[in-house]
């Protein structure tokens, strides 16, 4: 984005002094309207306009104001190369999920798969083969076997799409929280084979909260929150001429499917994870019973391939 500039007369601009309170967001808008950049200018308009009425709305404290300019400044101090406070901030008041839902299918909630990336991709997952497993080091719980699908609008499959997959141990940390797992447990990155398949190993995740110790877990305890999010499987699809597919895919018994706290689930992205008992021949030997499938199709739209910043290193 361009820096907005100041006006090309020698003499600096005269928006004229603050007379009253009702004169302060026309005086600041006065000020950017010469923004250069269009898009800056719509957007910082608005800002103001909305961050004044809701200033006014609540009839905002100095102490309330002092508050928020701390909370802010909080949010930014917790992020660090592992953690990433901002993302988590949006997501737990539904922010991220308001604009991946605006920018995706375009038509409500259940017409799209698209899901908040959320803080905890990594780029450079470890690229490993379909049928093989993303458990890199001793991980508790059921074993899964993940059995997934890419088409285009059309139905048709999508061959040669990279997709990375992510998730949290069951014990309710992802990797880099967890000096107990290996580097890059249960994460992995694939490629569609000619019928857009890819396939893998893992165990079954289950829910957890999200981080609470940082701000975002100060405002989820004063609201009386929890901080779950039911369990999922992160995946994110890429391939040159299709829109970034960024999503997840809920365990369909998980308790906290009505309550996550970062609102990520929509009707679409629950999945059948379907149990298997001792009786059924396992997928491979060392399977004990119960161990759980699913098999899930993802539909990628056509249009510009961007791959996300990642939040965290
Ligand atoms: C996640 O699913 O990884 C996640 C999403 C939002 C906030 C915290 C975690
Ligand atoms: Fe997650």
């Amino acid at each position: 984005m361009d820096a907005p500039t100041s006006s090309s007369s020698d003499r600096p601009p005269a928006y004229g002094i603050i007379e009253s309170v009702d004169g302060v967001t026309n005086l600041v808008l006065r000020a950017m309207a010469g923004t250069p950049n269009e898009r800056l200018r719509e957007v910082m308009a608005a800002f103001v306009r909305h961050l004044h009425a809701f200033a006014t709305e609540v009839r905002l404290t100095q102490d309330e104001y002092d508050f928020a300019v701390d909370f802010l400044n909080r949010i930014g101090k917790t992020t660090t190369d592992t953690h990433n406070e901002g993302i988590l901030f949006a997501d737990a008041v539904g922010f991220s999920t308001l604009v991946v839902l605006m920018n995706n299918g375009g038509k409500g909630p259940t017409e799209t798969q698209a899901a908040l990336l959320g803080p905890f991709w990594r780029d450079h997952s470890p690229l490993t083969e379909n049928g093989g497993s993303i458990v890199r080091s001793a991980t508790p719980g059921a074993a899964l076997f993940v059995d997934c699908r890419i088409v285009d609008p059309d139905g048709q499959p999508i061959p040669g799409v990279e997709v990375d997959v992510w998730h949290a141990s069951p014990v309710g940390l992802y990797e880099n929280q967890d000096p107990n797992q290996a580097e890059m447990n249960l994460r992995g990155r694939f490629h569609t084979d000619k019928d857009g398949r890819f396939w893998f190993r893992s165990i079954k995740p289950a829910g957890y909260p999200v981080p609470t110790h940082g701000p975002t877990g100060e405002l989820l305890r004063a609201q009386h929150r929890h901080p779950y999010r039911p369990a999922h499987l992160h995946f994110l699809g890429f391939k040159l001429g299709y829109r970034t597919m960024i999503t997840q895919v809920f365990v369909d018994d998980d308790e906290y499917l009505q309550s996550d706290a970062v609102f990520g689930v929509t009707k679409d992205l629950i999945g059948n994870y379907r149990r298997h008992d001792a009786g059924e021949t396992p997928p491979a030997p060392d399977v004990q019973a119960p161990w759980y499938t699913l098999d899930y199709t993802f539909e990628m739209q056509r249009g510009e391939a961007k791959r996300p910043i990642p939040p965290i290193k």
